[in-house]
């Protein structure tokens, strides 16, 4: 232990009064984030901390290279989250920006699984900088650019997709910064194998999907962990949608047409018909087309068979039974369609 440490972690048995003041400190000057936002940061930014006897320990040094067999073993040892002072953040971010950007700008150099890894990792820790800070255009616009990228690329090679899927699953990012992800993941596939959209077609309709949940923002972090919301939580939830619509509208370049589909991507879940008193008939009044309903039922598929902090995961059986009981009579032909690709997708693609 080094000597700032040693007198930080001593101090924690002085009396009452002097350790509220130290952590009140703690609190203005630190800031929790998830381990895995410091991943592929060959070198942080900042000093990285954990808390002992409720005071911050130094766990490595900025400017130190940080391997990823050290972040395993953080990880076997319990440590998924860590802290750093808060007036450095904005330097991981950056460090993270130019991660980014340099991947999406060489995907097509390298092994293509090792891009995608690497590619879906930092997708999902940008979310979670743009949720905290939904304003910052220059932070949507290479969220864009990368997102854009990254569906022509996924486009290219449709082979890395199931491998792609489970190593991003295993990642276990929090599940608003994931669900985008790996509901997208699924689209693509489904898209290419319904063969009537173009690649073009194909790429904005995967930008729309990724970007659909950024409204989730409006909502406080720690209600995502709640096994019961309350009607007006719900209603916040449901109105996502919407709100991913305000946040994105003349910012990013996506057709009106796609935004629409951002609107009313949840037309088909559960919670909507809940408040709304929808039955598995009606929906079809509201959605668009063929493409509002094919980014709906992915999201609904990804969301079902991946765990969440109030519910554990269910089978995909499960998951396409429900699918049969929302659109089968109305929509025949991209009920058959999904359930085509999910069944292969998790069979054949298994043992490729
Ligand atoms: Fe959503």
């Amino acid at each position: 232990m080094n000597k700032e440490n040693e007198t930080k972690t001593s101090s924690s048995l002085l009396p009452g009064a002097y350790r509220a003041l130290e952590l009140n400190s703690f609190v203005l000057d630190y800031k929790q984030i998830f381990l895995r936002e410091v991943l592929n940061v060959e070198e942080p930014p900042c000093d990285l901390y954990i808390l002992r006897e409720g005071l911050p320990y130094r766990l490595h040094e900025k400017n130190i290279v940080l391997n990823n067999q050290t972040m395993r073993d953080w990880v076997e040892a319990g440590i998924t989250k860590i802290f750093i002072k808060a007036r450095e953040h904005k330097s991981l971010i950056a460090k993270q920006n130019d991660n980014l950007r340099t991947n999406t700008r060489s995907l097509s150099v390298g092994e293509p699984f090792e891009k995608a890894r690497r590619q879906t990792a930092l997708l999902a820790s940008h979310l979670k900088f743009f949720y905290e800070d939904t304003s910052n255009d220059e932070l949507l616009s290479l969220l864009y650019q990368s997102v854009r990228s990254f569906a022509h690329f996924l486009t290219d090679h449709m082979k890395i997709h199931h491998m792609t899927y489970s190593d991003f699953a295993r990642q276990r990012h929090h599940y608003i910064h994931s669900q985008p992800v790996l509901s997208s993941l699924f689209l693509i596939g489904v898209l290419k194998q319904a063969r009537i959209f173009s690649d073009k077609d194909i790429e904005n309709l995967f930008v729309t999907s990724f970007f659909k949940d950024v409204g989730m923002s409006c909502i406080p972090f720690e209600k995502y962990g709640q096994k019961e919301l309350d009607v007006a939580d719900k209603q916040l939830l449901v109105n996502h949608a919407q709100n991913s619509v305000s946040i994105l509208l003349n910012r990013i370049p996506i057709s009106s047409n796609c935004f629409k589909i951002i609107e009313n991507h949840h037309t088909f879940s559960t919670l909507t018909r809940e408040l709304e008193h929808f039955t598995p008939e009606q929906p079809q009044q509201l959605i668009s087309g063929i493409e509002t309903t094919l980014i709906s039922i992915t999201d609904i598929i990804a969301a079902m068979i991946s765990e969440r902090p109030y519910r554990p995961a269910t089978s995909l059986f499960q998951s396409l039974d429900l699918i049969r009981e929302l659109i089968s009579n109305q929509h025949p032909q991209e009920f058959k369609l999904l359930i085509t690709y999910f069944k292969n997708y998790f069979t054949k693609s298994k043992a490729n």
